[in-house]
């Protein structure tokens, strides 16, 4: 998949899908529920979505973007096919449509991997696979809704208009892809999947009694830093995930992850220019003044940034599980889940006779470990992440260089702050030496953000809602949404 994310000067302004595929399908946004998957026919389904969606309508009022606004500039599916799919318009929110879309069906798919590869993809889910399927489909569709809840006060200190426009779409598209897990809960999955359907809008991020399934997703984004290196890292861990679903030989669940990594996008688009435009203007700052130190210039200290950097990729990291793990060699030999570009691999996709080395820790040494190769399937999707997570790094890095500054930012080892994995219960510094409890005690607040950087960066975080104003801290875009320009009232209250 090209990802049109990171050059929005080369024509795409918004970052939004990767060249789509299929035929063009209009969306019915006559009905209730806007769907492509013509509810209407499945009078039972209907029902139980439509009793649904005054609970998810409830969730957002109470769980959804705190500030209240007039209308929103933002980007609502249309079609699922090649062009045209999104439309841009001023939308109130209590008007807001969320719905269900399905990129086309392939009447010729197959299974691509696995024991059942070659068999044709499966429109029901086969019983053997029912507990499996269920899991992976409430996994995922729990962290939709749980970062919509992590960012739910952002828009009161949101650095500009663009920037809570691109929030707000952040927030319907997450809200709508619960939608989409929902319905394949509901629509395959019976009274255990309308039960499944309940809990996704009673666990809530951050809950003591009732947590997110996943630890990424009960940490608070706290400030725009957090929000910019969320989209960045945690949001590109959501397309890697999706990436894998949209293989599954389960044809619903591929077909609907095919157009959520439509919408996911753009997520990361603003992820990639949100630092990027903080990492520019901390460049101004620091060449103009000659001085790292830049919180009294109201910048953000490169330091810091790459201490929310260490941060946000440790923990996502932790979101691709323990590198070696039965359950994901089960999922693939299933047909279930594949790899990232499954039918793009030069290799039998069954895997039975390959190995992969993984990564341990051995008598106080880094070291690795030959496997066989289906048991590492989460570190082999993990392995593509971090390769794709350098990219922007790199962009980063050039506005340093664009400045004439000599600092860079990197991406801290594998092993650094891991709650998961084989570096769990290890210290690891960024730059993978392993540490005594000591060691690491003494060097922390160098590595992670400290409440005092929290709280500075938080002084930072004061809202600018006049058409065109930016915070100091950030540089303006060099373009707009859709063509608009920069300075334009994408949010009115
Ligand atoms: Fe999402
Ligand atoms: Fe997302």
């Amino acid at each position: 998949m090209t990802t049109t994310e990171s050059t929005p000067q080369s024509g795409t302004v918004t970052g939004e899908a990767p060249t789509p595929t299929g035929p063009t399908s209009k969306i019915d946004y006559s009905e209730k529920i806007p769907n492509n998957v013509n509810l209407a026919g499945d009078r039972k389904l209907q029902r139980a979505l439509e009793a649904w969606q005054p609970k998810f309508i409830d969730w957002w009022k109470n769980l959804g973007p705190s500030i209240p606004t007039h209308d929103v500039y933002l980007r609502t599916a249309i079609a699922v096919g090649r062009d045209g799919w999104a439309h841009f318009d001023r939308v109130p929110m209590e008007d807001y449509r969320w719905g269900i879309f399905l990129a086309e069906q392939d009447p010729d798919r197959k299974v691509n991997f696995g024991d059942k590869k070659g068999e044709p993809a499966w429109q029901e889910v086969p019983g053997e696979h029912r507990s499996d399927l269920r899991r992976l489909i409430v996994v995922q569709g729990d962290t939709e809704p749980a970062s919509v809840e992590q960012q739910r006060h952002l828009g009161m200190t949101a650095p500009s208009l663009y920037d809570m426009r691109n929030l707000f779409q952040v927030n319907v598209e997450e809200g709508r892809h619960l939608w989409a897990m929902v319905y394949l809960l509901q629509a395959y999955f019976g009274k255990d999947g309308r039960e499944e359907a309940e809990q996704l809008l009673k666990r809530n991020s951050g809950d003591f009694d009732s947590p997110r399934i996943l630890g990424a997703f009960n940490e608070e984004t706290t400030d725009w830093l957090s929000f910019f290196m969320f989209t960045y890292f945690t949001d590109r861990d959501g397309k890697y995930q999706l990436g894998t679903l949209k293989e599954s030989g389960f044809d619903p669940l591929a077909r609907t992850c095919e157009f959520m990594l439509k919408e996911e996008a753009h997520h990361m688009f603003v992820g990639t220019t949100g630092v990027q435009r903080t990492v520019q203007r901390t460049a101004e700052l620091m060449k103009q003044h000659g001085t790292d130190d830049i919180w009294q210039y109201g910048g953000i200290p490169l330091t810091v940034i790459q201490k929310y950097l260490n941060f946000q990729f440790s923990v996502s990291m932790d979101l691709f599980g323990s590198e070696t793990s039965s359950n994901a060699a089960a999922y693939y030999t299933a047909g279930l889940k594949g790899r990232w570009m499954e039918t793009r691999r030069k290799d039998d996709h069954q895997l039975h006779d390959l190995t992969m080395d993984v990564p341990i820790i051995e008598n106080g040494a880094m070291s690795t470990k030959n496997v066989p190769m289906l048991t590492a399937l989460n570190l082999d999707l993990r392995n593509e992440y971090a390769a794709d997570c350098e990219n922007g790094v790199k962009r980063w890095n050039q506005e340093l260089e664009d400045a004439g500054l000599e600092e860079r930012l990197f991406l801290p080892h594998q092993g650094f702050n891991r709650k998961v994995g084989t570096f769990a219960g290890h210290r690891v510094s960024p730059t993978g030496e392993i540490l005594d409890d000591a060691a690491w005690e003494k060097n922390v607040g160098e590595w992670l953000p400290t409440s005092d950087d929290r709280a500075r960066v938080a002084e930072l975080m004061v809202p600018h809602y006049d058409t065109g104003d930016f915070a100091g801290w950030i540089s303006p875009p060099s373009v707009g949404i859709n063509s608009m320009p920069v300075e334009y009232d994408y949010v009115r209250f």
